[in-house]
């Protein structure tokens, strides 16, 4: 990244330096990020971070113009616009059978993928989880990572069941089950609104049991609540059982951080998983999986099938870079603010509408009742309104995470990144639906 000083000869010496000062205001934050790797505190621009990607993707020998390619893999590519597609590293990542293992071939691709592990390290360690150590960015979406963090497990521990509290979402059902185990249902308990990790039937279920895991879980859709990660740590401990964390959306809430960080010093916890697109405003496509010990990482990056495509982790490295600690920080707050601002007028057009909001402790999404209503045709009528996101659940019906949950409800999300004239309009909407329905009725 240094220019040639024959280049700045043909100036007079006042302008060479004005010129050095400008190129080193765009260039030094970039290295910046190749020598420490950290999640900067401010972001960098969109040509900063396209300048990185192109002299790190231009390292890799498929840019070589002198090179004799005889692989039968060697990154060729149909046209120029499928390079930009992957920011050039049309190698991918990692080799066979080693997700993070060095590529001869692509040592751009080599160096980003570590910068990119971590600097989501780095974000999530400053996001509330000093105490993990090691991190791993995955090419794959949570439940996909949820079957890659459990086939590790399975290899390296001999695990072949896991004791899951119930979350009723497919992704991490079919994550286990793509890893091969068998998934034990723990049950929740109904307390008021709230439905709960019933944890005196964890514990019941993990007396007496060999070669198994738990899989819990931080964010879901109210009226379910978090898990107490911290108690779930402790009886892991005790048992010397190993502990994966689905913590999918989690990292936006300082408070949900706080309980993960804390049950990793009270207990056991194997690993955690974040999903890049949900926290960290990155297309879907990647997790990033933190651990205390390297050696969960490395299994890990173990259990990988083959090399990767690079896309979903320039990706994330891109947005965490855009992002930067202070711009997250700014979100973290509006999210707050926005999750007020949502049950506050959630509330009022619930007293209006003869509901009323589901008592239930959850820092990004609130649920309205929408008992003796069509809640299901109230959905399709947002989605005609052009209201994306609401989960709309009929009384009895699968999504409660408990069997006969007592209301048909509406669930609608202040997730990071959503602005409040979102949630404005989406209630505005909501409003206007129920009350044409009430007209109808
Ligand atoms: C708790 C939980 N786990 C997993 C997922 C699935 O994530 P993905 O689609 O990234 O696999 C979601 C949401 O979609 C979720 O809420």
């Amino acid at each position: 990244l240094a220019f040639d000083d024959a280049l700045f000869k043909i100036i007079p010496e006042n302008m060479r330096n004005r010129g050095r000062i400008v190129l080193d205001a765009l260039l030094s934050p970039i290295k910046d990020i190749l020598s420490r790797q950290k999640f900067l505190d401010d972001p960098l621009s969109d040509l900063q971070i396209e300048l990185l990607c192109q002299v790190l993707s231009s390292m890799d020998t498929d840019k070589d113009p002198k090179a004799a390619r005889v692989g039968e893999r060697e990154a060729r590519i149909a046209s120029p616009y499928i390079s930009k597609l992957t920011a050039g590293f049309n190698h991918g990542v990692g080799r066979s059978g080693q997700l993070t293992g060095a590529q001869p071939k692509a040592v751009g691709a080599t160096i980003m993928q570590q910068v990119t592990n971590h600097v989501a390290l780095d974000a999530i360690r400053a996001l509330g989880l000093p105490n993990v150590k090691h991190g791993l960015v995955t090419p794959l979406s949570t439940g996909m990572t949820i079957g890659l963090v459990f086939a590790a497990l399975r290899r390296e521990l001999g695990i072949n069941q896991v004791l899951y509290p119930r979350i009723d979402h497919r992704s991490p059902h079919r994550g286990i089950a793509l890893a091969g185990l068998t998934e034990i249902a723990v049950p929740t308990v109904l307390e008021e609104d709230a439905v709960r990790a019933d944890l005196g039937e964890l514990e019941h279920l993990m007396e007496n049991r060999d070669n198994f895991a738990v899989l819990s879980t931080t964010t879901f859709f109210p009226p379910r609540e978090s898990d107490p990660v911290k108690a779930i740590a402790k009886l892991c401990q005790e048992q010397s059982v190993p502990l994966v964390i689905n913590n999918a959306y989690g990292v936006q809430s300082e408070e949900i951080m706080k309980k993960i960080s804390s049950a990793i010093d009270a207990g056991r916890v194997d690993a955690i998983i974040q999903s890049g697109d949900k926290n960290f405003l990155a297309p879907v496509g990647s997790s990033v999986v933190v651990t205390p010990e390297k050696v969960t990482t490395d299994w890990i990056a173990e259990s990988y099938a083959g090399r990767a495509t690079a896309a979903p982790l320039v990706q994330t490295l891109a947005a965490l870079l855009a992002l930067g600690h202070k711009h997250y920080s700014r979100l973290q707050n509006l999210q707050k603010e926005n999750r007020v601002y949502l049950e506050t007028t959630l509330n009022s057009l619930a007293s209006e509408i003869g509901q009323r909001l589901l008592s239930v402790d959850n820092p990004i999404a609130c649920a309205i009742t929408m008992d003796g209503l069509d809640v299901r045709e109230i959905g399709g009528k947002l989605y005609n309104e052009r209201v994306t996101g609401p989960r709309a659940i009929e009384l009895g019906e699968l999504g409660s995470c408990i069997d006969n949950y007592p209301h048909s409800y509406l669930v609608m999300n202040a997730a990071i990144g959503a602005k409040q004239h979102d949630i404005s309009n989406a209630t505005t909407k909501l409003n206007k639906v129920i009350h044409a329905y009430s007209g109808s009725a």
